[in-house]
């Protein structure tokens, strides 16, 4: 017995943006009735893989009688199945989902119709041939993000909006500028309409998504727009128009969640887990690093003026392995490639031990040649604020954002930029996995002599 599944047509779309299409003839299942593996949902149009599939029916209509000695009747392990068409993307999907089950026993066939494109992943494709979106590429981190991928070779979109950077003060002309060596497409990643109609534009299709976005504020509201919603919108265009990898910027201090923006990114990483779970040929990788070496460098100025150092607590508070921006760009990049950090979250730190401020404020004072001169507050101050403006916010729903921003305050002040201990509980440096070469001293060093300049 034979029932044959009625893969219809498939649409490929070539990274170059040509379409293919081509019959799928002589699918045949022998002994099984596809309709019976409800996990799979083979119903639910492919809506989002890099060859485009159209959207496949699976017929649920041909009821076939059990005969009297049914294979139905054995025990799975026995029930040979014969796959031809295995090598196709649904095809590849159906043994996988034989095998997983330790149900049926496939035994696959090739066809002459071999369906190159699904198991041709990007990864094999020389890196110009590669075509990667980032958003949020006029960040701090996303610019440095795409200097290494066009470095690499990569063919870059980078998606920014028409004023960008703080404040709004980057023109059009600066932002190209900024961006030189990356196809720069002016668009809102808050308009899913707007992204999705800008990214067809384009003409092709997508290979990797690389999201450094990012509130600029923090704000309650923004939090969610930005590192919830827009980064979810690039996650819907991008896979509409095949990408197949998405590389998410996100924080290390997701694993102690406190704040909003800290939720709002937890809720993006968690669906992004969820669609590679949907789809094998889907993958992600998330990018935990600690502190960038840009947030370390504020009180500089005061410090050259004679002020003293102002730390929280006793100054060992709120330790870090602090990573440079280029080599978190590198890691970020590797990500598209290696192997070993696809469907990982991976929290990422620099070379070296982990720094506390106090060391921080030593290995300042050390550089400008000055003794050290250390301010202390209690974070217990901290606390006090935070009360304070929990009330007034019951009073003035507005100030929200303001109660928001003072949390902030409060965290980066008592908690450690570490990997969290599942067992003790406590910031482990040890757990905390090191990339690249830069170092915070020399970085210092630099700083203050530009500023010497
Ligand atoms: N700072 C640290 O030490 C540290 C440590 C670990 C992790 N992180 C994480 O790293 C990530 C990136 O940080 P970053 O410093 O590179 O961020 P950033 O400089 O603030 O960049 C944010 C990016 O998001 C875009 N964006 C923000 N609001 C937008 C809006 N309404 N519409 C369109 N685009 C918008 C910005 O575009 P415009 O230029 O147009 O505004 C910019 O490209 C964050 O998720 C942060 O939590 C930071």
């Amino acid at each position: 017995m034979s029932i044959c599944v009625p893969f219809n047509r498939f649409t490929l779309q070539s990274p170059k943006g040509q379409s293919f299409k081509r019959p799928l003839s002589c699918h045949s299942i022998n002994q099984i009735q596809v309709h019976s593996l409800s996990p799979l949902n083979l119903s639910k149009p492919c809506k989002f893989s890099r060859e485009r599939l159209k959207p496949i029916s699976v017929s649920t209509t041909q009821t076939v009688k059990t005969p009297k000695f049914s294979f139905r009747d054995k025990n799975p392990k026995e029930i040979n199945v014969f796959v031809v068409g295995s090598t196709g993307c649904i095809g590849n999907f159906v043994v996988k989902e034989l095998v997983s089950r330790e149900r049926l026993k496939p035994i696959t066939a090739s066809t002459t119709e071999t369906v190159e494109t699904p198991k041709t992943s990007f990864r094999n494709k020389n890196p110009k041939d590669i075509n990667v979106l980032v958003v949020g590429s006029t960040g701090y981190v996303g610019n440095f993000v795409v200097k290494e991928l066009v470095k690499k070779g990569f063919n870059v979109v980078a998606i920014a909006r028409e004023r960008s950077g703080v404040g709004a003060r980057n023109s059009k002309e600066d932002t190209l500028e900024q961006l030189k060596g990356a196809s720069v497409c002016f668009s809102d990643v808050t308009q899913l309409d707007c992204l999705e109609k800008s990214v067809e534009n384009l003409g092709f299709s997508i290979d990797v998504v690389v999201s450094c976005l990012a509130s600029r504020t923090g704000g309650v509201k923004d939090s969610w727009k930005i590192d919830y919603e827009a980064t979810k919108n690039s996650l819907v265009v991008g896979r509409n128009h095949g990408a197949s990898h998405f590389v998410l910027l996100s924080a290390i201090c997701v694993q102690k969640p406190l704040l909003e923006f800290q939720h709002a990114k937890l809720k993006f990483e968690a669906e992004l887990m969820r669609e590679a779970e949907e789809d094998d040929a889907f993958t992600y990788s998330i990018v935990r690093p600690t502190a960038f070496f840009k947030s370390l460098v504020g009180q500089i100025e005061m410090l050259k003026n004679g002020k003293p150092y102002v730390v929280f607590g006793d100054g060992n508070l709120c330790a870090s392995k602090p990573i440079s921006e280029p080599d978190l760009a590198s890691f970020i990049v590797d990500c598209m490639l290696s192997e070993d950090k696809i469907n990982r979250v991976l929290p990422i730190g620099g070379p070296g031990k982990a720094l506390t401020p106090f060391d921080k404020g030593e290995m300042l004072f050390r550089i400008l040649g000055k003794k050290p001169k250390f301010f202390r507050v209690p974070i217990q101050i901290m606390d006090l604020v935070i009360s304070v403006l929990d009330f007034l916010v019951r009073i003035f729903p507005s100030m929200e954002d303001v109660a928001e921003f003072g949390k902030i305050g409060r965290y980066y002040a008592a908690e450690s930029m570490l990997v969290l201990d599942p067992e003790t509980g406590d910031y482990s440096a040890e757990k905390t996995p090191s990339y690249g070469k830069d170092t915070l001293e020399e970085y210092f060093e630099r700083v203050i002599r530009n500023y010497r300049l």
